[in-house]
């Protein structure tokens, strides 16, 4: 398992092919989505689900998004599809937005942890839906890191984690937004955001005419509701440090002069670098590269907040000065 050869695969019709047939032959495969690069198994094969898991490290009571390239591919995958469902497809599929649906018996339990749904997508990426065309049915993808660390947002991302433990990895260039998909669970009543993305609240409720919850109610949310949140994510080996004020980064910098200082507010200061959703993960994954010890981000204090950024560097801080928010579950 850990020193196959690891092809990478150009994202051209060749390569496209190459990877389909590798899945169809019940191997895992790497490729690009809008969000994050995803490690691919074709749904129904219970033995290349079981391959995901082993070569991400990832705990087995955590599901797998199910990701359709046409919407006659959720039957395949769920039953008693609302019509909130189709309201929301019409407005942003193909793109980044999963959503919770009861599952087809046909799905293996392995996809849904056991859990009676499944979280269903329709990537934008070109490459991604062709090779769900080509294979010719949905494919599960978890985002294809080692379990706990930082997504990937570049093939060579992906080799870093990956390599020997995966066939291959189609290379499409860095993925535009940069974070994982928004879930939202429409089986609840008002919809609730289990994991915020690009697609925010105020995008959702306009569309649906009604509002939504941005966490769990306090009853809902001891039950595993979207089992993945629980655990460590998004986590570079440096300490990630998020502060409120210039003043806080001192005490963590043996050096400012040489300390690398983000910032996640659009308005520059003299000595800080820009963090967004598309150059987070990168830059985590580049700070390990350079043996980087500690990350100090200068956030916003005040909302307006990015959500999605928010919540993933919030899940990644060792240290906080923010205002405490308990929908960041942080267990290790
Ligand atoms: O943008 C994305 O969503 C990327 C790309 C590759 O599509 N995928 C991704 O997958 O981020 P992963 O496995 O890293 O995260 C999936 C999240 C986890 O938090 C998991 O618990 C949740 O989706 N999830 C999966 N199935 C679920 C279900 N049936 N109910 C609730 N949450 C579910
Ligand atoms: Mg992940």
């Amino acid at each position: 398992m850990n020193n196959q050869k690891t092809l990478i695969l150009p994202s051209t019709n060749a390569g496209i092919e190459k990877g389909a047939k590798l899945l169809l032959q019940g191997e895992i495969v790497a490729f690009p989505t809008e969000t994050v690069y995803g490690l691919g198994a074709c749904v129904f094969n219970q033995s290349a689900i079981q391959k995901i898991y082993i070569a991400k490290g990832r705990p087995t009571d955590n599901p797998l998004i199910i990701h359709c390239a046409e919407r006659a591919d959720v039957e395949r995958v769920a039953v008693q599809i609302p019509a909130l469902f189709d309201t929301l497809f019409q407005k942003f599929a193909p793109g980044p937005l999963t959503m919770i649906l009861k599952k087809h018996d046909v799905v293996p339990d392995s996809v849904c942890a056991g859990l009676p749904t499944v979280a269903v997508r329709f990537p934008q990426h070109p490459v991604a839906q062709a090779l769900i065309r080509r294979v010719g049915e949905p494919l599960v993808a978890p985002s294809a890191n080692r379990s706990g660390y930082v997504s990937p947002t570049k093939a060579n991302h992906v080799m870093d984690d990956l390599a020997g433990r995966i066939s291959a990895v189609i290379d499409g260039g860095a993925c535009a937004v940069g974070v994982e998909s928004t879930v939202l669970n429409i089986l609840l009543n008002p919809p609730v955001i289990l994991r915020p993305g690009m697609i925010k609240k105020e995008d959702i409720e306009q569309v649906l005419g009604l509002p939504i919850a941005e966490r769990l109610s306090t009853e809902l949310v001891n039950i595993p509701q979207s089992p993945g949140t629980k655990y460590r994510h998004y986590q570079p080996e440096a300490k990630v440090i998020l502060i409120t004020k210039d003043s806080e980064a001192k005490q963590f910098s043996d050096n400012p002069k040489h300390q690398p200082l983000w910032q996640t507010s659009t308005e520059p200061l003299p000595g800080y670098q820009l963090l967004h959703e598309q150059n987070v993960y990168d830059l985590f994954r580049e700070a390990d590269k350079q043996h980087i010890k500690t990350i100090i981000v200068l956030c916003n204090a005040e909302p307006p907040y990015n959500s999605a950024l928010m919540n993933r560097l919030q899940k990644a801080a060792e240290i906080s000065f923010l205002p405490h928010d308990e929908s960041i579950v942080r267990t290790s």
